[in-house]
């Protein structure tokens, strides 16, 4: 339900969205508090932007929770950080397959203790037939791991030196199965990419706002999504071509 009647919805609203959902740390700094309780505001977050994200018919969003850098931050924030994704898992699953919503994972969950990492596969799995959204978690993922990943395995297939094109390495790619973002979001204003989706961005719009993520809400992705049904995407041609095609 929109909240008022005289809100209108742009156009063009993106296929896919993909989120590096950042500023927690100061925005529990700002507030004296210690950075898990960020981290937790942006969970809290979160359910109000995937809300946000169904009503406004985004069919695909993916969202930077843990990268492969972030193993190096304290162990008290690691493992805070581990925590946050086992109760999101155990207080959130229900409603979320309630809701339509598909969850997916990209990244590596070797490091994660057994039970964790089958309580992440048992969501796939009953999710996997949901349609609403498709919701891919990014956790312990990082662009430059996933090209790695995928090379190791195009060897291991045997595939041969002439058969490799762009197609066949997205293929190999965490993401296969889901189409490139449209749009990718950075709060807390920082203007670099941080290993996110660096493959899949190639041709991506972005939008960069100060907002730190625990206060980026269903007006910003309003805004967000505003902003982007303005832009011509033109993916290297000139001006008004792709329309016309
Ligand atoms: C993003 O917030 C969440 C993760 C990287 C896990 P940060 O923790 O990076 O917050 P800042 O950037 O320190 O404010
Ligand atoms: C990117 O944010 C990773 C996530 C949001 C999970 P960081 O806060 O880790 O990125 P840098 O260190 O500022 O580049
Ligand atoms: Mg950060």
């Amino acid at each position: 339900m929109t909240k008022s009647n005289e809100e209108k919805l742009p156009e063009k609203i993106p296929t896919h969205v993909a989120i590096i959902m950042d500023g927690n740390g100061r925005w529990a700094r700002a507030r004296g508090l210690p950075r898990l309780a960020g981290h937790r505001a942006g969970v809290e977050n979160l359910r109000r932007v995937i809300e946000a994200c169904v009503e406004f018919g985004i069919q695909y969003l993916t969202i930077y929770a843990f990268s492969t850098e972030n193993w190096d931050r304290p162990r008290a924030e690691v493992r805070g950080l581990i925590n946050i994704l086992e109760d999101v898992i155990d207080r959130e699953l229900k409603e979320l397959h309630e809701n339509g919503v598909q969850l997916r994972h990209i990244g590596d969950l070797e490091p994660l203790r057994p039970k964790l990492q089958e309580k992440v596969r048992h969501a796939i799995e009953l999710t996997r037939d949901n349609r609403k959204l498709v919701l891919t978690v990014a956790w312990n993922y990082g662009g430059r791991a996933e090209i790695v990943h995928a090379i190791q395995k195009m060897l291991a297939d045997g595939i041969s030196e002439g058969e490799i094109d762009e197609e066949l390495v997205g293929r190999y790619l965490f993401t296969a199965e889901s189409p490139d973002p449209d749009l990718v979001i950075r709060t807390s204003g920082e203007l670099r990419v941080s290993n996110f989706l660096i493959w899949q961005s190639a041709y991506s719009e972005w939008y960069i706002t100060p907002t730190f993520w625990p206060d980026f809400g269903r007006e910003e992705l309003l805004q967000a999504l505003c902003d982007y049904s303005q832009r011509e995407r033109r993916f290297g041609r000139v001006p008004g071509a792709i329309s016309q095609s």
